[in-house]
């Protein structure tokens, strides 16, 4: 593999250790391609008892819930984090399910003018969630308009034009507001501190993916045995989003290859290793990052900014998607100069580190 960074400078893939060439860059983003709708509703959890990882954010808001049941008041604002597909929509569903209410779901690129908030705001009936994804990106006056809201329950309309200008103080009805987000330090300070509950979601292990595997094979229709579902769990990114998109992938590839027998092992190695998925989960992109680092960077620190110059993946998606698994798997780290690559980084792509240089040389 070739690929041309900013100064035309060649950067060669000094052998990827457990990986089928040519393996083109997939969109990890991809969120439901290829996912039949129904099937994707059908598959969410709906209750805490479905709902499989997550235990200390679980055992917090089952707690919270029945105080705010206890209390006969709605439940406190929160403000979920982390990065994308370890279910944070997932989650505010489930919680309006548990309490009984019920839930609107919007985004806040789509909340761009005064009157989109505030008409989401007004159509709310007591007790109902709002869940606004990916809320570091409100805008200010959206922001302005939501901090009373979610204090005190009321908005400020305007009506009236320059000299002749009024204002009106409006109830809005009790709501619990639910905010994601991949970047919480992007949030405003004013924002961040009118969540009562602020939680990282966090990876899940290879046991818990399996579960989900499992949970959402049956649910599918798609016979998986238990080493076949910790094959597709050790590729899935620690992420259920992706583990789900797999199992589809491996159904797939089981039908085609192998007249739909059940997925075991050998055949959810195989139909991974056709996506280029390595041994670790990582994808194309995911290589293609660690060695532009260290082939063409001497191992770093380099800046995000190159990185995503090179690689023609926006900085938003580097930092978002990609850099957080690696950094959890302990291949790259961050400094205040950019990012570098650990010695395991070198080791999983099969090229040798040297103190001198940060790398050169291939494996024995
Ligand atoms: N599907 C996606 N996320 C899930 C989870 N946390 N538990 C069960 N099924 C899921």
């Amino acid at each position: 593999m070739i690929i041309s960074d900013d100064n035309n400078k060649n950067i060669k893939n000094k052998g990827a250790s457990n990986d089928a060439p040519k393996c083109k860059s997939q969109d990890l983003e991809a969120k439901e391609v290829d996912f039949d709708k129904t099937y994707e509703k059908n598959i969410r959890p709906k209750t805490f008892e479905e709902y499989i990882g997550q235990s200390a954010l679980k055992d917090t808001l089952k707690i919270t819930i029945e105080a705010s049941k206890k209390r006969n008041v709605p439940l406190d604002h929160l403000l979920f984090y982390g990065p994308p597909g370890l279910g944070k929509t997932t989650l505010a569903g489930v919680i309006a399910n548990e309490i009984g209410v019920n839930i609107k779901i919007t985004s806040a690129p789509s909340l761009e003018r005064p009157r989109d908030i505030i008409g989401i705001l007004m159509s709310l009936k007591g007790g109902e969630i709002l869940f606004i994804d990916e809320i570091h990106r409100l805008n200010k006056v959206a922001e302005e308009i939501l901090y009373p809201a979610m204090e005190d329950f009321f908005i400020d309309l305007t009506t009236g034009k320059s000299q002749s200008v009024k204002t009106m103080r409006v109830p809005v009805p009790k709501f619990t507001l639910i905010g994601a987000t991949t970047k919480a330090g992007a949030l405003s300070g004013p924002l961040r501190d009118r969540f009562g509950i602020i939680h990282r979601l966090e990876f899940y292990t290879i046991d818990e993916l399996a579960q989900v595997i499992k949970r959402s094979a049956k649910i599918l229709n798609i016979k998986i045995d238990d080493e076949g579902a910790k094959e597709i769990a050790s590729r899935s990114r620690a992420t259920p989003r992706i583990a789900n998109r797999l199992i589809k992938r491996s159904a797939d590839y089981a039908l085609v290859k192998f007249d739909g027998k059940i997925i075991t092992k050998q055949i959810a190695k195989e139909a991974l290793d056709s996506l280029c998925i390595d041994n670790l989960g990582l994808d194309t992109t995911d290589r293609a990052l660690l060695e532009l680092i260290i082939n063409n960077y001497d191992g770093g620190p380099v800046g995000v900014e190159t990185l995503s110059v090179a690689l023609g993946e926006d900085v938003r998606t580097i930092e978002d998607v990609y850099e957080p698994f690696l950094l959890q798997k302990g291949l790259i780290a961050r400094t205040n100069r950019g990012r570098r690559a650990t010695k395991l980084a070198y080791k999983h792509l099969g090229i040798r580190y040297t103190e001198q240089n940060g790398q050169m040389g291939l494996f024995d």
